[in-house]
């Protein structure tokens, strides 16, 4: 990404570096685990006309077909497209691979298919005149007038093919470029949907990436869906789709795979919490507290593991600090909680806490956040030198700061009032950008400049809700980098005109340029 000018590179989590580039760890095998029960699932949800089109490249084709068979049944194969391309030649030593394919099924066989045209290949030869025979000849008529009698249909192509030579790879310099690595071209995307979709119909796409299907879709009066695991494909999907001024839209957090997968593995939730506070440097204090102890140089830590299931709450990190003090007689100097999620509005609330509770409090308390892919590194640790080795690469940042500035009301004459709010500050103590070549630590020190001279930099997407229920965040007002090159720091201060209300709440929701979300809410 680029920051005023500067190139920067985030460290990916190990799940989305697996995702991002499209390639999967395990091999084929574990890919297609992956993919077999996702793709049952898509033929449940799929309505009676309703086709799939599951794109992939040489490594898996032949697999992918198998489980399609199997599972739409042969009989609903209904294509196979190769979409061929061009691109730069390298080395090889085999032929180039220049074409990825494309399997289309059905549902049934009520399925929608919109035939599409595509150009003659010689045009020259195609005659826009009537003939008929004349004299036992086949020749091109004439009118009264001696002129060809034309043709009252207009030539629209042949029915297209399933070869797709007639849209390019996106290239380094294409206009709808937007820098995500496994980008489609819209029009290849835009061709799918035309062919077996209406106007009004519902699309889906369980791998978004960068979101093209959702973009094109939307351009084309269709209703959709889409699901993304990774953070930046969900970022970049949004600035996408707000750009185009699509229709509003919501973003749900379904849960998180990692944490679900202990629970269905049957893992103990103590086992957990004791691999955890061992990652991060600790040593498990009890049985079940979830409590551990880390020995810095200068300073005894209290480390705390929350539930996967559950956020953590200003009032646990209050109860926690208060233990914190006195515990094991001599009380600890810092408490560290290492949390799964944190509830909306944590980092305001705690503050506000400690406040009331006025010095009572003394110690230092660091909220950090345990890695999404912590589950793959829990599968790997099985014993203590394991955990040794694994300690290294776990990183928890501490949960960025968000601090929301004093509201400025303005009554209007007309019974209204503009208001305006701004972000007052948006701390990161930790920045995901590797330290370990020297890029990435020149990268580190220049990033942290830009951001302690202007916070907003660090900010991705950041948005309104007005009038805040307390359950659903609807974004009204919202502010976004954008993608690429035409990425630009966001404005820090809102305003909108409203009607005057009694006891408003104003929510305000910030992601940033690493996927951190932080949440601050007011009340007026
Ligand atoms: C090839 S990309 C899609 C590219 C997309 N057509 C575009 O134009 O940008 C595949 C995407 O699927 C996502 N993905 C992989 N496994 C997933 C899963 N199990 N659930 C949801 N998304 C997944 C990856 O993060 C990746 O962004």
């Amino acid at each position: 990404m680029t920051i005023e000018g500067n190139e920067f590179t985030k460290e990916p989590s190990v799940i989305e570096r697996l995702a991002y580039k499209d390639t999967w760890a395990g091999g084929t095998d574990s890919y297609l685990d992956m993919l077999y029960p996702r793709l049952q699932l898509m033929k449940r949800l799929l309505s009676e006309d309703g086709s799939i089109y599951v794109h992939s490249d040489w490594h898996a084709n032949s697999y992918v077909r198998l489980l399609m068979d199997e599972i739409f049944g042969k009989n609903n194969m209904v294509n196979e497209i190769i979409w061929h391309y061009r691109r730069w030649s390298n080395v090889a030593s085999t032929f180039q691979k220049m074409h990825d394919n494309i399997l289309l099924y059905r549902k049934s066989d009520k399925a929608k298919f919109n035939m599409l045209y595509q150009d003659y290949s010689h045009p020259e030869w195609i005659e826009d005149t009537v003939r008929g025979f004349v004299d036992g000849k086949l020749v091109r008529l004439r009118d009264d007038a001696g002129d060809y009698i034309k043709r009252d249909k207009e030539n629209i192509g042949v029915p297209m093919h399933d070869v797709w030579t007639d849209i390019n790879f996106i290239g380094p310099t294409a206009q709808e470029r937007i820098g995500y690595a496994t980008q489609k071209p819209k029009a290849l995307i835009e061709r799918i949907i035309k062919t077996s979709s209406d106007e009004g119909d519902l699309i889906a796409d369980f791998f978004l990436g960068s979101g093209t299907t959702l973009t094109a879709s939307e351009e084309l009066g269709r209703h959709w869906i889409g699901c993304e695991l990774g953070k930046v494909g969900i970022q970049v999907t949004r600035a996408r789709l707000v750009e185009m001024a699509a229709k509003p839209f919501l973003i749900e957090n379904i849960g998180n795979y990692q944490r679900e997968m202990i629970y269905l593995t049957g893992g103990r939730i103590w086992e957990m919490q004791h691999l955890i506070l061992k990652l991060y440097g600790a040593t498990p204090r009890d049985k079940i507290s979830g409590l551990g102890i880390r020995k810095t140089d200068n300073i005894d830590e209290l480390v705390y593991v929350g539930y996967p299931d559950r956020p953590v709450t200003a009032r646990k990190a209050e109860e926690l600090a208060l233990q914190t003090q006195n515990l094991d007689g001599r009380g600890y100097k810092r408490l560290v909680i290492l949390g799964w999620d944190y509830e909306y509005n944590y980092s305001q609330a705690l503050e506000s806490r400690l406040n009331a509770l006025k010095d009572k409090i003394k110690i230092k308390i660091e909220s950090r956040d345990i890695p999404p892919d912590i589950y793959d590194y829990l599968k790997k640790a099985k014993s203590d030198e394991d955990i040794e080795a694994l300690s290294d690469k776990v990183v928890f940042y501490e949960r960025p700061y968000l601090k929301l500035g004093k509201p400025q009301i303005k009554e209007k004459p007309d019974g209204k009032e503009k208001i305006s709010i701004s972000l007052d500050r948006y701390v990161l103590m930790d920045i995901p950008v590797s330290h370990l070549s020297k890029k990435g630590e020149s990268d580190y020190t220049t990033l942290m400049k830009l951001a302690k001279d202007n916070f907003a930099v660090l900010i991705d997407y950041w948005a309104v809700d007005w009038d805040y229920d307390g359950c659903t965040f609807k974004s009204q007002w919202q502010a976004f980098r954008g993608n690429g090159r035409k990425a630009k720091t966001v404005p820090i201060t809102a305003t909108e005109t409203l009607e005057k209300k009694k006891d408003r709440i104003i929510a305000v929701r910030v992601v940033d340029i690493f996927g951190n979300d932080a949440g601050a809410t007011l009340k007026l």
